[in-house]
């Protein structure tokens, strides 16, 4: 078997957790035997070779990352490129997003499934995982921890089937939490994880300014005081007839 996988993410590959993700996929490829050839539509000079690589072979797999709840703008341009193709080729998609609970990729899925009708191939399935964030920030074992699983599902994927396998419906791990899990998970993410992620993205990508940095708020506040100033020269104006 010769595998198509191809990295649906916007950003280039340097800094895709997708493509972290897809070396791991191939190397359970590769141990039971299959090849492949990866491909990214980060970097649009490379969509003739990707869109040949689609016409050539029957077995393909997008890597898609979950943007806004949906599939990245780039990638929907990138398909619209795409000649129809009959359903002897099959295409796959691996999911994956930062919010852990299955039940947020769901609709991303659905959308996945549709697009391989107006491709005119067959749809292999869609392998879902959430809890993905961090993928860029960490090294060595604790990458290891995140990315190895994908290694067991590409092994799997090798054996001919897509991802119509058990093991790939429990790979996405819990559906939704239980309430108490959200609160703890929301406290968390207000507190611990926020402070965490601005001494991170400061130190891994030399971020000083808070994303909700609001530069108008200074002159807003020259703005509001002007207006009150000029309200009170009206009003002198009035009071004194001028
Ligand atoms: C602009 C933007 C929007 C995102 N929206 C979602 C989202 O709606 N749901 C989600 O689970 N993850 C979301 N994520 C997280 C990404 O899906 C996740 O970090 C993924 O691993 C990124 O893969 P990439 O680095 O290959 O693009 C978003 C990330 C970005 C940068």
């Amino acid at each position: 078997m010769h595998v198509v996988v191809i990295n649906a993410s916007p950003r280039v590959r340097k800094y895709s957790n997708t493509d972290k993700i897809m070396i791991s996929f191939c190397r359970g490829l590769i141990r039971r035997g299959a090849s492949f050839e990866k491909h990214a539509i980060s970097e649009r000079k490379y969509w003739g070779v990707i869109r040949q690589a689609f016409l050539d072979n029957d077995e393909i797999v997008f890597a898609v990352p979950l943007y806004a709840e949906a599939v990245p703008g780039l990638m929907l341009e990138f398909l619209e490129t795409l000649p129809k193709k009959d359903n002897r080729t099959r295409v796959s998609f691996i999911l994956q997003g930062g919010f852990a609970e299955g039940c947020r990729l769901r609709c991303g899925e659905e959308l996945l499934r549709d697009l391989t009708k107006y491709l005119g191939v067959s749809y292999g399935g869609c392998l879902v995982k959430g809890d993905n964030f961090s993928i860029r920030l960490r090294e060595g074992e604790c990458l290891d921890r995140i990315i190895k699983p994908y290694e067991k599902m590409g092994e799997l994927f090798a054996n001919g089937d897509g991802f119509r396998f058990n093991q790939a419906k429990k790979f996405t791990g819990p559906e939704i939490y239980s309430t108490p899990v959200r609160i703890a998970t929301d406290v968390v993410f207000k507190t611990v994880a926020k402070r965490t992620m601005i001494k991170m993205a400061e130190a891994a990508f030399g971020c000083t300014t808070p994303l909700d940095y609001k530069p108008w708020a200074q002159n807003s506040y020259e703005l509001d005081s002007a207006i009150s100033q000029n309200e009170q020269f009206f009003t002198l104006k009035k009071k004194y007839n001028m």
